[in-house]
């Protein structure tokens, strides 16, 4: 498959785009069960980062499902692919020199992992946004777990299918015990 194939450098490299924005390229990766609180500090610390000029990119799970991978759907293969695809286009935000925000349940170690790789470990943060499913079934801020007890949706993520917690997060963001502002305090603390 990849016999044809050669990468064809340019001449104007990541480090060349991070000294013309003035910040470092990275990955800051939220991974955690449904209604944990992923999109809402990611969208807090983009707020944030904007304010101080810095040039970031915000990567949702639903926002991406409509359109980049709206082929693909919630069986184990399928969330292997959603986060293979995902994970090589952080990477690439990052090597053009952007702040990138990736939140997703992810709930596999491996594809995880992958995104880590493609990106580069010393670009990549792992975000364990922290909550009991019971935590998030309460706040049930789409709906959804309603509709999984029900057996409305399969493979849900705490109900139906698997969790894998990271074993060795960048930084864990328990949000039970945390205020979304302390939060995004300590999110912004690996920036
Ligand atoms: N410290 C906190 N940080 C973030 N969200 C919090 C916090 N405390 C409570 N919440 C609430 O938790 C809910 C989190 O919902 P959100 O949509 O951000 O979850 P998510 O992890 O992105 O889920 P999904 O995987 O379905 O996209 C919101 O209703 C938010 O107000
Ligand atoms: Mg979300």
């Amino acid at each position: 498959m990849v016999d044809n194939i050669k990468w064809h450098l340019g001449e104007i490299d990541k480090a060349a785009r991070e000294e013309l924005l003035g910040q470092q390229g990275m990955v800051l990766w939220f991974t955690g069960l449904s209604g944990s609180g992923k999109s809402t500090i990611a969208v807090e610390v983009e707020k944030k980062l904007y304010r101080r000029a810095k040039a970031s990119y915000r990567l949702d799970g639903d926002n991406l499902r409509f359109g980049l991978n709206k082929d693909l759907g919630f069986t184990a293969e399928d969330r292997e692919e959603n986060i293979r695809r995902i994970g090589e286009v952080a990477a690439l935000f990052a090597d053009a020199g952007l702040i990138t925000l990736a939140s997703f349940i992810s709930p596999y170690r491996a594809g995880r992992e992958a995104a880590r790789q493609a990106a580069g470990a010393e670009n990549f943060k792992e975000i364990y946004v922290k909550a009991s499913v019971e935590a998030c079934a309460e706040r049930d801020p789409k709906g959804l777990y309603e509709k999984a007890k029900k057996g409305e949706i399969e493979n849900f993520t705490g109900i139906s299918a698997p969790y894998e917690e990271p074993e060795n997060p960048d930084l864990v963001v328990d949000t039970e015990k945390l205020s979304l502002e302390e939060s995004v305090k300590l999110v912004l603390g690996l920036v």
